[in-house]
């Protein structure tokens, strides 16, 4: 599929992420309030994998606003039903992206909205709850942190990198995903686990972070992160490469500059990883 076009969406992507910049600015300062109370605590895939009431409240609020502005655009969202719209937009959505974060009290975790068009983010913006850090980018458009563009980022050696990564909530995964970062941990500058996928892109994409990789992950917590990532100028592609920051179709990512991410991904592969995406339990690409 060619790549799309800014001129050539069934909306203009800038007002897309002005409408998500809205929405995610509410839900934010929604979210802060709500940490300020008890609320309860529930468990999806694992006994680890947290969904709060904060989280279905802040999902239905996001839902309700978009639906109210663009009635015809479909919806995918964490915590909710899969819409179909008729527009081709998607949004896609992760109400409190960093769930374990946020019932800890900790920094970062994130209100995550992209607008999608044929599984392909075209406008995005990331706001972290307790920073209130704002991101947002939109196709062809460039990517800002609090309205100021972001420049480019710079190509750190890899011994010289900081490395962000995250581990899924499923016991055998996790074990693996620990085991393919012992075999890398010496040769890079160092390692962080955030908490939050859209943040880590985002960090990335600031270069408060030098490269970032995981497995396992939903559209909900790539779809805006890696828009914003790559109008900052970073390659974004899956792990096991090839596809670029092409159309949703992996739980897998890596992103940075360009050189970084080739040099991360020959190092996974020189550790005897050779098919990460596998090895951890992810879907190899098609
Ligand atoms: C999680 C976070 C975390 C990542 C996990 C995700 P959630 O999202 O993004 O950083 O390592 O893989 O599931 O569950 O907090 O929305």
């Amino acid at each position: 599929m060619p790549p799309l076009s800014p001129t050539d969406l069934p909306a203009p992507p800038a007002e897309l992420a002005l409408l998500a910049i809205e929405v995610a600015s509410e839900a934010a300062e929604f979210v802060r309030t709500r940490r300020r109370a008890h609320f309860e605590i529930d468990v999806k895939s694992s006994p680890t994998d947290m969904v709060t009431e904060v989280d279905t409240a802040t999902d239905t609020l996001i839902r309700e606003r978009l639906t109210a502005r663009r009635p015809d655009d479909g919806l995918l969202t964490e915590e909710a039903a899969t819409v179909t719209g008729t527009s081709g937009i998607v949004w896609v959505v992760d109400p409190i992206d960093g769930t374990t974060n946020f019932v800890y009290g900790r920094y970062p975790h994130a209100v995550s909205i992209a607008a999608t068009v044929d599984d392909t983010p075209v406008a995005a913006a990331v706001i972290e709850i307790a920073h209130g850090d704002r991101f947002d980018a939109w196709l062809g458009g460039g990517a800002r942190r609090d309205g100021t563009r972001l420049a480019p980022v710079a190509a750190t050696p890899l011994p010289l990198a900081l490395v962000a990564t995250g581990f899924g909530y499923d016991p055998e995964r996790r074990r693996r995903q620990a085991a393919v970062l012992e075999r890398i941990i010496g040769d890079v500058r160092d390692v962080r686990r955030l908490g939050a996928a859209s943040f880590d892109l985002c960090s990335v994409a600031c270069g408060e972070v030098d490269v970032y990789y995981e497995h396992g992950l939903g559209p909900w917590d790539l779809a805006a992160g890696r828009l914003i990532a790559s109008e900052a100028g970073c390659a974004v592609d899956r792990i096991a490469g090839g596809h670029g920051a092409g159309p949703l179709d992996g739980s897998d990512v890596i992103a940075g500059h360009p050189q970084l991410v080739e040099d991360l991904r020959a190092l996974l592969v020189r550790s005897g990883v050779e098919r990460v995406a596998e090895i951890v339990g992810a879907r190899p690409p098609a």
